[in-house]
């Protein structure tokens, strides 16, 4: 095969799962991580041939993309606010909507912080890497935080990991911001979630239990009462459809300074609060 060949292949056999924008945007960042091109690479190399152990590699990836496996797990990493991720079935995909959230976090001065729910731990990890943090990361899924500190490491920085059930603790670290993207997806919805989500993520990363879609904002929001420092933060990554209760659960508890902050849909997706 071609390098000019790869984009027509994949579009041939990928037209069926999705439309052509997704399809050359997996091409690319496939021709990335096989070749190590760039897109003005495959324009400048595209009458050079591959080696047949990079086009049987490529040809794999095509066939696992059409049983709707995300890219990120096929290849194992993820792009995130400037950085690679390593992802694998026990971790989310770190979503756009999470970038945000980083971006938002960002914008304030503190010096340590504690990401609840950590995953692949990407949150926690970009903003070390922007700012000089003592960082704590939990999540109750010890597959998840061993790639937490694996990329970490890759990223150097430091982090102090906590395997724990946050349903079951009764204390955290005292941090400046706490910051979660929790489970929060109604089990209701599951028959209109996708199925490169449904058949591939982990449903303990994404699904609330269906006793209590907000049992974790709660949880959470009580233990941040006496873990956060004065005037420390708490940021939460929210469904848009629950931004009242959410925010009347930080108001009875004395959070103060609530604010409600939209994503590039234009959905209120993260909420911020300031303890007293
Ligand atoms: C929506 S994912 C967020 C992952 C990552 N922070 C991100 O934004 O991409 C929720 C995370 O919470 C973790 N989790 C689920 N139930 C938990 C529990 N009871 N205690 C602690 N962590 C939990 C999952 O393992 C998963 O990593």
């Amino acid at each position: 095969m071609k390098v000019c060949n790869i984009i027509p292949y994949f579009k041939d056999n990928l037209s069926s799962i999705t439309h052509e924008k997704e399809i050359v945007s997996w091409a690319y960042i496939v021709i990335e991580s096989i070749l190590a091109y760039t897109k003005s690479d495959t324009i400048i190399y595209s009458d050079s041939y591959i080696s047949k152990t990079n086009t049987d590699k490529i040809i794999n990836i095509v066939k696992e993309l059409r049983q709707n496996k995300p890219i990120q797990y096929i290849l194992g990493e993820a792009y995130f606010f400037g950085l690679y991720f390593k992802v694998n079935r026990h971790t989310l995909i770190p979503r756009p909507e999470t970038e945000e959230l980083v971006k938002w976090i960002l914008q304030y001065n503190f010096q340590s912080v504690l990401d609840i729910g950590t995953g692949s731990g990407c949150i926690a990890i970009s903003l070390a890497k922007n700012l000089s943090l003592n960082t704590f990361v939990l999540d109750n899924s010890k597959e998840a935080l061993e790639i937490a500190k694996f990329n970490a490491d890759k990223h150097q920085v430091p982090v102090y990991l906590l395997h724990q059930d946050i349903l079951k603790i009764t204390e955290l670290p005292k941090v400046d911001v706490i910051v979660s993207n929790p489970p929060y997806v109604e089990l209701n919805d599951y028959d209109s979630i996708k199925p490169n989500v449904i058949n591939y993520e982990p449903h303990d990363a994404i699904f609330a239990p269906s006793y209590n879609s907000l049992i974790f904002y709660h949880k959470i929001i009580l233990l941040s009462k006496s873990a956060l420092n004065q005037n420390g933060l708490l940021f939460f990554e929210i469904n848009e459809k629950y931004s009242s209760e959410i925010s009347d659960m930080l108001k009875k508890n004395h959070f103060v300074d609530i604010t409600l902050k939209k994503d590039i849909n234009d959905k209120f997706r993260m909420i911020k609060a300031t303890k007293k």
